[in-house]
């Protein structure tokens, strides 16, 4: 059916009305880049546009949906697309905030819920999931994705398209799902953004493809180029990447559309002029060239010159249409359009209750000596720091629609949670840093942090003054959140040495201290670690952040957030991450240093906090891990089990995690590879026998042909709290 309408519709248009409908135009509101669209209206009647981006609400939507389907030729309807990324008004806490919590089922209602609010407000397309596999903390956009692993984020892609699109795309509460950025963004070189990604093929298979194809397995309808140059080819221009894989090997039948203006960045990349390039990316496999107009402006004239072919517009055009079909724009073209949605959907109760039930379960308790934490809900408590008081910090990068102005910061958040319970005494403290250039970089799109330029010495006496009464100090420190997320690339890892003074200033007052750490990424916390008592790590928790803090910190809520990406001691570290290979030369089981070993003269290869870590206020013990059979053959299953108890003195959740390693084989395999997890919760004094089953699918990976295959031989299997404190034991795969 869909084939029929498009064929007939597509037999009725021009050449230049299908070229338009590859026209992805900003509506005005640039967000990243320079906004090249202009007299939208007059285009949108000449039939010059496929659709609108950062455009919302009803009543803007429906003006503009009316010249389509009113006053242009073919009436063809626009689709309407945004970066609602961790939420539209109603933010959860940031992707890699979001991983911390393991929780596929949450993951999947936060999606679902920033679907029905985007949607209610008018919009049907999210460019999100973002799932580019990062290990370099230095790259801004770390804080995007899911952090460091192949599994993790595989399982996440999949319940944030399933929460975006739900069972019907043609729903009007449901949005398309945009995988990005297709592919490798996470691997730039020196964790620079936008820079070259140079990698092997069977990295690509193994590590850092797989969370795309498991988006798009679970039905994402379209796909983001990304800014990247991929050994030698710009992702955007990339044949091999965009045709041959995409949809010759992995068959997808969605929308490919370009990152920001990415056409026109070929010309910089040193591909050709805008005529050029746009040639090059129709014939790669793009469809929908966001912002540069390159394809609305060059290939008529190519077309012209035999330079692309007609069956190359047709096919880009199709796609296009299809996006429309598939989300009943033909049917109803305001179908997203309701005032009475917009007013009743949007930061509801329920939504607000989920936020913050997320933004809890995100947290990560890094460190807590002699159980500092959790805090009793009396006497006065002094928050301090230039993270307390700023609630247009708290959403965290790529939060475009989120609703600065009344977001609440961690201040009024503790208080509107603690009530009068607990006394709140509050001050700056520091500025984010002594650079105030660099702040304000750090504090750009209306994320401002209050700064005050007199002696620093001075502000910090002011905050110890005002915390001498307290019975505890939180320290409201880390990043600001435009100090990760796009163009917030970092070479120095640290807390700000502003914000560190005031820490030591604080540790001297001999009262218990807190660190609330703020962080878009993986911070190098090696000085914090050895001197602070606990460390609750909080990235950006969302609109309900500064409750959600109370809730952690005052017992309500008992932390469970694991590290989706590994902290390094420092940044010489980097890129580091837990599924690395043996080499030729592995350092001796628990010695930090050997000469001609793998190893650095001046740290050792550990990192500060391993990926997987994160503490509870209760303790979880593991016991008695066994394996049904000592091998298996490629018909058989394997079934694991481990004892977990939770001997401490809280109930709690825990994830349990599943890593297999592959001892001996054609190819060198990572020491340790996240196969499996579960989220269990146990109470106080009770054990739980958790069980996993794994077959052969398990034990395969990419070989140097590319053939997904297992190998017989001895595997491993580790069980544990995180990727580092595990029980071990045995198995044989068998011919
Ligand atoms: O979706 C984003 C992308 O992640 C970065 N460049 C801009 C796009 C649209 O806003």
């Amino acid at each position: 059916k869909m084939n029929q309408f498009i064929n007939d519709l597509m037999s009725k248009m021009t050449v230049e009305e299908k070229i338009g409908q590859l026209n992805l135009v900003t509506a005005g509101e640039a967000t990243t880049g320079s906004v090249v669209s202009t007299d939208v209206e007059s285009k949108i009647k000449a039939g010059n546009i496929g659709g609108i981006f950062s455009m919302t609400t009803p009543s803007k939507i429906r003006k503009a949906q009316e010249l389509a389907v009113n006053n242009s030729r073919l009436k063809i309807p626009i689709i309407f697309g945004m970066d609602v990324i961790h939420g539209y008004k109603t933010i959860f806490p940031i992707p890699l905030g979001l991983a911390a919590t393991w929780d596929m089922p949450l993951i999947q209602k936060t999606a679902r819920v920033a679907a029905i609010e985007a949607s209610a407000d008018g919009l049907n397309w999210t460019f999100s999931p973002m799932v580019d596999i990062s290990r370099d903390a230095r790259w801004g956009r770390i804080s995007e994705g899911s952090g460091e692993d192949t599994y993790l984020s595989s399982r996440i892609a999949r319940e944030m398209v399933i929460g975006y699109q739900g069972d019907d795309l043609s729903k009007n509460n449901t949005l398309m799902a945009c995988v990005k950025h297709f592919a490798l963004y996470g691997a730039s070189e020196a964790g620079r953004d936008y820079h070259t990604t140079d990698m092997s093929l069977h990295r690509m298979y193994n590590e850092y493809l797989p969370p795309y194809k498991a988006a798009l397995d679970a039905g994402a309808m379209s796909i983001m180029t990304s800014f990247n140059d991929i050994n030698g080819i710009p992702a955007t221009a990339n044949h091999w990447l965009l045709t041959d894989l995409l949809r010759d090997d992995w068959k997808f039948n969605g929308l490919v559309v370009t990152d920001y203006t990415a056409v026109n960045e070929l010309i910089d990349h040193g591909l050709g002029d805008l005529q050029k390039v746009s040639e090059l990316s129709l014939k790669a496999g793009v469809d929908m060239d966001m912002v540069g107009e390159g394809f609305l402006t060059t290939l008529k004239k190519s077309l012209d010159e035999g330079k692309v072919t007609l069956e190359e517009i047709d096919r880009a055009c199709r796609y296009v249409l299809e996006a429309k079909y598939r989300l009943g724009l033909f049917d109803d073209p305001f179908k997203y359009c309701s005032d009475e949605r917009a007013k009743n959907e949007i930061l509801t109760p329920e939504h607000l209750k989920l936020a913050r039930e997320a933004a809890g379960k995100s947290f990560v308790l890094l460190k807590n000596d002699n159980q500092t934490l959790p805090l009793k809900k009396q006497g006065t408590v002094a928050v301090i720091g230039p993270l307390a008081n700023t609630g247009a910090n708290m959403p965290g990068t790529w939060s475009v629609s989120a609703d600065l102005a009344n977001t609440m910061s961690l201040v009024d958040g503790m208080k509107s949670a603690l009530g009068n319970k607990v006394k709140i005494v509050t001050h700056l403290g520091s500025n984010l840093t002594d650079d105030a250039a660099l702040q304000e970089r750090s504090t750009m799109f209306g994320r401002t942090i209050p700064r005050d330029d007199r002696d620093p010495q001075q502000i910090i006496d002011e905050a110890i003054n005002t915390a001498k009464d307290a019975d505890v100090i939180i320290a409201a420190l880390g990043e600001s959140s435009e100090m990760s997320g796009e163009s917030s690339s970092r070479t120095d890892l640290n807390i700000p040495e502003s914000q560190k003074r005031l820490l030591q200033a604080l540790l001297k007052t001999g009262k218990p201290v807190v660190l609330v750490l703020f962080a878009g990424r993986p911070l190098t916390l090696t000085w914090e670690n050895e001197n602070v008592p606990a460390i609750l790590n909080v990235w950006f928790g969302g609109t309900e952040t500064g409750k959600a803090v109370a809730d952690v910190l005052f017992g309500d809520v008992n932390p469970s957030g694991k590290l989706p990406a590994t902290f390094p001691q420092n940044v010489g570290q980097l890129p580091i991450y837990y599924s690395q290979k043996n080499t030729g030369r592995p350092l001796a089981k628990d010695a930090w240093f050997q000469k001609f070993r793998s190893n650095y003269l001046d740290v050792s290869n550990e990192p500060l906090y391993p990926f997987g870590y994160g503490l509870s206020y209760t303790n979880f013990t593991y016991s008695n891990l066994k394996l049904d059979k000592n091998s298996i053959t490629k018909a058989d299953s394997l079934k694991i089990s481990v004892a977990v108890k939770n001997n401490g003195n809280y109930d709690g959740e825990e994830v349990v995690q599943l890593y297999l390693q592959d001892l001996v084989g054609s190819q060198t395999r990572p020491i340790k590879e996240l196969k499996g997890f579960q989220k269990v919760f146990i109470e106080k004094g009770k054990s739980k026998d958790i069980v996993f089953t794994i077959s052969e699918e398990d034990l395969k990976f990419y070989n140097q042909q590319l053939e997904f295959i297992s190998e017989p031989g001895k595997f491993k299997v580790f069980i544990g709290t995180n990727s580092r404190d595990v029980q071990e034991a045995e198995f044989d795969l068998i011919d």
